[in-house]
C-alpha cells in the first residue's frame, strides 16, 4: 500500500505543486485548503503524515495540531511556517509536531523530512502495538523473540524437554546463552532439582577442578576440610558449564571421563562418586576453530553437543529490536519507578541503527542508563551514549589532557553532534562531518562509540 499523506495550505498554488510532487513519488496525496477541511479528512482517514501550513484563515495549523493530538499521538505532523513565525513553529513542536519547515523551502528538503517522518510514524505505531501486546502477553523475565532461528531454538528445547541429552549453546556475548540454559533446565523434568552454573573462564585450573569434582581434606594447601564438587551437589539436576572453550586440555580430559563414566573422583582422592547430572554448556568462541588449533578435544565436543543450539546476534534479528526496546524500557522503568511513555524519534533511530556488538545485554545496559537519566517521560538521544568525557564539558572541572586525547575528545563530540542533528542517520552525519561513511564507521569503532 502506498503511503498516504494529507497536505493542508490555503495557498492553492503551493498546495497543487506539492501534491503533484508527492504523487509523482508514488505517494497517495489528499489536500485541503483549510484546517477545518483537513480535520474532516483526518477524522475519516488514517494518514502516514500530515503536512500543514500554520497561518490560515479560520482555524490555525496549531489549533488543528492540538485537536489531532487530543485523539491521536502517533500520526506525524510537519508544519510549514511563513517568515517571522518561528515562535509558532517552536510552539508546534512543543505540541507534538514532528518538525517544521520554513517557507520558502526546496521541495526536496520537504521530501527528505517527510520520508523520515513517515518512517518514524510507522516505527511508533509498531512500538505502540508491541507495547500493548507485551503488556498482556509477557510476564516478567520472559524469553522474547519472533526471529526464525530463535523460534527454532525454542522448538528444539520444547522437543528435548523430557530428555537428558547434553546441549551446547553457541552465541556471541550477550545473546542470551545463560538465559536459555536456565530455560532448558526449567522446562525439563529436572526442574525441582538444582541448577548450578560454573564459569570455566573465571577460575584457575586447580580451583575449577576442585569446584567441579570436589576435593578431599589436605588435597592441596588450604584444603582444610573435604568439599563436595558441584557435579555431585547437582545430583538429579543440571550443571551449566559457561565459557566451556576456556577449559584447559587437562581439565577437558577429566570432564570427558566424568561424562562418559558418570562418575567423578575428588581432587586428591581415588574413591569414585556416582553422578546424575545433565550437562549444558555454552561458549562464545567458535569451537571448530578451537578443535582445529588443538585447543579443544573433539571427543569432548561430541559428548557435550548431542543437541547444538545457536543463538543469533542481535544485528541478525532486527525484527526483534522493537520488542526488546519496549520490554526493557517497561521493565527498567518499573524497577526505577519511572514512567517512561515515549522514545524520541532521534533516539529510536539511533537505537534501531546501532550495531549492538554486545547484543541484548548491551541494549539493556544502554536503556538502563537512558531510563535512569531520563528527566521526564521521554527517552532522548543524549541519554543513549556513554559520555565519560562529560566532566570536561564543565569549565571548572576541566583537567589538562594529553594532546592526542584532546583530538579524540573533540572528534567524538563532533561525531555525536552530527549524529544528533542527522537524527542518527550515519550517511547524513558523515556528510555533515565532511568525511566518508566508512571513515565515520571506523572512527566510531575506534572510539568505542558503538558500545
Ligand atoms: N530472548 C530474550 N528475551 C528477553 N531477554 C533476553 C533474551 N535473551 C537475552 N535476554 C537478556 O539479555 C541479557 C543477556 O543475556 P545472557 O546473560 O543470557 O547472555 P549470554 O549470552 O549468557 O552473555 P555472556 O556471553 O556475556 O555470558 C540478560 O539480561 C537476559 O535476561
Ligand atoms: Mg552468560
Amino acid at each position: 500500500m502506498p503511503d498516504k499523506i494529507l497536505i493542508i495550505d490555503d495557498e492553492d498554488e503551493l498546495l497543487l505543486a506539492l501534491a503533484r510532487y508527492f504523487k509523482r513519488l508514488g505517494i497517495s496525496v489528499h489536500t485541503a485548503t483549510s484546517a477545518l477541511e483537513g480535520w474532516r479528512h483526518i477524522d475519516e482517514t488514517m494518514y502516514d503524515l500530515v503536512i500543514s501550513d500554520l497561518a490560515m484563515p479560520g482555524m490555525s495549523g496549531l489549533e488543528l495540531l492540538e485537536k489531532v493530538r487530543a485523539v491521536d499521538h502517533l500520526t506525524p505532523f510537519i508544519v510549514m511556517t511563513g517568515v517571522g513565525t518561528i515562535e509558532t513553529a517552536v510552539e508546534a513542536i512543543k505540541h507534538g509536531a514532528y518538525h517544521y519547515i520554513a517557507k520558502p523551502f526546496k521541495t526536496q528538503e520537504l521530501e527528505l523530512l517527510a520520508r523520515r517522518a513517515i518512517e518514524h510514524g510507522k516505527l511508533h505505531r509498531k512500538l505502540a502495538s508491541v507495547s500493548q501486546q507485551s503488556a498482556t502477553d509477557h510476564p516478567s523475565e520472559m524469553i522474547l523473540g519472533t526471529n526464525r532461528s530463535v523460534k527454532e531454538v525454542m522448538h528444539t528445547i520444547a522437543k528435548i524437554s523430557q530428555s537428558t541429552a547434553s546441549v551446547l549453546i553457541q552465541g556471541e556475548t550477550g545473546t542470551g546463552k545463560s538465559m536459555f540454559a536456565r530455560h532448558i533446565h526449567e522446562s525439563s523434568e529436572r526442574r525441582p532439582q538444582p541448577f548450578y552454573t560454573i564459569d570455566c573462564g573465571a577460575l584457575t585450573e586447580n580451583l575449577l577442578e576442585s569446584e567441579l569434582f570436589g576435593h578431599v581434606k589436605g588435597a592441596f594447601t588450604g584444603a582444610i576440610c573435604a568439599k563436595r564438587g558441584l557435579l555431585e551437589e547437582a545430583q538429579g539436576g543440571t550443571i551449566f558449564l559457561d565459557e566451556i572453550g576456556e577449559l584447559t586440555l587437562s581439565t577437558q580430559v577429566k570432564l570427558l571421563r566424568a561424562i562418559q563414566e558418570l562418575e567423578i573422583k575428588p581432587v586428591g582422592g581415588n574413591k569414585p562418586v556416582k553422578i546424575d547430572v545433565r550437562f549444558i554448556s555454552a561458549t562464545s568462541r567458535d569451537l571448530n576453530i578451537e578443535i582445529k588449533e588443538q585447543r579443544f578435544r573433539k571427543d569432548l565436543y561430541f559428548r557435550l553437543t548431542v543437541i547444538p543450539l545457536k543463538l543469533p546476534p542481535l544485528r541478525e534479528r532486527k525484527e526483534d529490536l522493537l520488542l526488546f526496546i519496549n520490554y526493557f524500557v517497561h521493565k527498567l522503568g518499573a524497577r526505577y519507578c519511572k514512567r517512561i511513555t515515549e522514545i524520541a524519534p532521534c533516539a529510536l533511530t539511533v537505537l534501531m541503527e546501532s550495531p549492538w556488538r554486545g547484543n541484548i545485554r548491551e541494549l539493556e545496559n544502554v536503556l538502563e542508563r537512558a531510563v535512569l537519566l531520563a528527566n521526564g517521560p521521554t527517552i532522548t538521544v543524549d541519554t543513549l551514549f556513554s559520555q565519560p568525557e562529560e566532566r570536561f564539558e564543565n569549565e571548572e572541572d576541566r583537567t589538562p589532557v594529553p594532546l592526542k586525547d584532546a583530538v579524540e575528545l573533540a572528534e567524538k563530540q563532533a561525531i555525536r553532534q552530527a549524529l544528533l542533528i542527522a537524527a542518527g542517520n550515519r550517511t547524513k552525519a558523515a556528510q555533515y562531518l565532511g568525511i566518508g561513511r566508512r571513515t565515520l564507521y571506523d572512527k566510531m569503532d575506534a572510539y568505542s562509540m558503538n558500545e
